[in-house]
């Protein structure tokens, strides 16, 4: 075998966001892009020899020449073993549950998520853990600065693995398996859920529509859905994954899943309706007529997870990510267990899902996921959804209002402002910074500000801190409103403002959202003046 190793020079900024390295595919392109990443993920990690890895991706384009390189520069690094998904292909959740089932030390997953795919979209890279999880930004930096010094990294000379056959090959000294990439996934959704019920209620002639979005989750849910729990075929749709989604923005929300939520406004709406992004570890849940927004989803689900058996005896406590609406705060009140709120991106969930303080998680960003692994998981929580509805034989519609006459309402709503300049998006963020001391007592629009805080995390397991993860904004009529810049996007700054305003009087909870929040959205422009800065007279995207 021969190793060759290869002078390379530093790509400034390989710097892992909210969820891994994201760039624009012909970035990742460039020579020693890719190398020096996975070079400097390796040695971050204490060094490849004699380890094993599991590998895969979303199967947007340059991921199966990004699988060879890295197996080729794992081979040249002494790994042991590397477990990759048959075309390349493992969704992040199935990722996570590979790696954790095979118990190997780590796994590398390529996609940038929901981010648009092709020669001119989005391509990335994550490291998770043998954990399953993310990597913790203790890695992560760690990751980064050997990249902003790397010199040399090692690749062997060698024919490319044939990854379209499932079995084991050799690349110089070390094992490749290629894997099935829905077996193990599969297996684990049928511990959690009844399947035989989810089988039943199909046979009942429940009806749904899950829109796959040509991303990764279309071979995972076509063999679950429509294959083992007798769904009709045809209740997938855009279920083969594409290297550029189609053309599709991967992302399940109102409007990049338009026509899912067409159908399910339209008088033709099938039960249900669900969606998951490019690689597979979001969901949207619509009901006919009915958009059941990711933090009421969060809480409905932790109300009615011992439904299903995987979670029969409860659940130890639920985290959310800072910005999610504080509805399963009041379900973890009612069942007595902890609630935790951490700062936004799915790595923060690790340490308390490892040390068992909390059983479900969830985002206002269509992420929703348990201990069963170490990612939020798309098709997850479609599967509870289907187990919940399964076992209380009624409509999505019943259930979401049922929840809200028991716990009240929370109208959310987040606005993005997107491709921002980055100046001016750090000047929006510090002009509020500086003024935070003295909001307490101000008003806004008529409403006048509680408090207000710039978001600061102690982990409680292992003690790490994380500063500035967003500015909350709290009036003093229970509403709250939190600003900050996303860390995932690879153009300019996307600014999200995240709108909130709980409601218990049940007489008040038919508004739309948007009318419903509109004094909020007032007093926020008033505030922060997004508007003025950024010379733009409304949000990019509304969700
Ligand atoms: C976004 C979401 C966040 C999620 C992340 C990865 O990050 O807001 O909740 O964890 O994508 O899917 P952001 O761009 O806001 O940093
Ligand atoms: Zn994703």
């Amino acid at each position: 075998m021969q190793i060759n190793t290869i002078q390379t020079t530093p790509h400034p900024g390989q710097k892992p966001g909210t969820s891994g390295l994201r760039a624009k595919t012909k970035q990742f392109q460039t020579p020693n892009y890719l190398e020096n990443f996975v070079q400097s993920v390796f040695e971050a990690t204490g060094g490849m020899v004699g380890k094993s890895l599991t590998l895969g991706g979303d199967g947007r384009f340059y991921n199966r020449e990004a699988c060879q390189i890295i197996l080729k520069m794992a081979a040249a690094n002494g790994a042991a073993k590397v477990y990759v998904g048959q075309n390349g292909l493992l969704s992040t959740p199935a990722a996570s549950a590979v790696i954790r089932e095979l118990k190997t030390d780590g796994g590398m997953i390529l996609s940038a998520s929901h981010n648009p795919g092709g020669l001119d979209g989005d391509f990335g890279i994550k490291y998770n853990v043998p954990a399953g999880g993310p990597a913790p930004e203790s890695i992560t930096g760690a990751i980064h600065a050997l990249s902003e010094k790397i010199v040399t990294y090692k690749i062997i000379e060698a024919d490319d693995i044939d990854l379209t056959e499932i079995g084991t090959q050799m690349l110089g000294d070390m094992v490749v398996e290629v894997i099935d990439p829905v077996a193990i996934y599969e297996d684990l959704m049928a511990a959690l859920f009844d399947f035989e019920a989810i089988r039943a209620l199909f046979d009942s002639g429940f009806s749904m529509c899950f829109d796959a979005m040509n991303a990764i989750t279309g071979p995972y849910a076509k063999r679950i859905i429509e294959g083992t729990l007798g769904a009709p075929v045809g209740t997938v749709v855009n279920g083969e994954p594409l290297p550029d989604f189609g053309g599709l923005h991967p992302d399940p929300n109102p409007v990049y899943a338009k026509p899912l939520m067409d159908l399910m406004m339209g008088p033709d709406a099938p039960d249900l309706g669900a969606a998951s992004d490019g690689d597979g570890d979001r969901n949207m849940i619509v009901g006919r007529g009915q958009f059941v927004t990711p933090s009421d989803s969060l809480a409905i689900l932790a109300a009615n997870a011992h439904l299903a058996p995987g979670y029969k005896d409860g659940i130890n406590g639920i985290a959310r990510s800072m910005p999610t609406s504080r509805a399963a705060d009041r379900v973890a009140k009612k069942l007595g267990i902890e609630m935790h709120e951490t700062p936004t991106g799915w790595k923060f969930f690790g340490t308390l899902l490892d040390a068992g303080r909390v059983t479900i998680c969830g985002e206002e960003s269509a992420g929703t996921g348990s201990d069963h692994v170490r990612e939020k998981d798309g098709l997850w929580a479609v599967l509870l959804w289907l187990n919940v509805l399964a076992v209380r034989r009624c409509s999505v519609v019943d259930v979401v209002h049922g929840h809200w006459q028991e716990y009240g309402r929370d109208y959310y709503t987040r606005h993005d402002y997107e491709a921002v300049d980055k100046d001016i998006a750090d000047a929006i963020i510090s002009g509020i910074r500086d003024r935070l001391d003295k909001l307490a007592g101000a008003s806004f629009n008529g409403l006048g500000v509680e408090k207000a805080l710039d978001f600061r995390y102690e982990d409680p397991i292992d003690g790490s801190v994380a500063e500035h993860q967003g500015l909350q904004v709290y009036f003093d009529n229970g509403s709250r409103c939190v600003i900050r810049l996303s860390g995932t996007g690879t153009s300019g700054a996307t600014i999200r403002v995240y709108l909130e305003r709980f409601e218990d009087d049940p007489e008040q909870m038919g508004y739309d959202t948007q009318d419903a929040v509109g004094p909020l959205i007032e007093a926020m422009e008033e505030l922060a003046q997004i508007k003025e800065w950024t010379g733009r007279k409304k949000p990019d995207v509304i969700t």
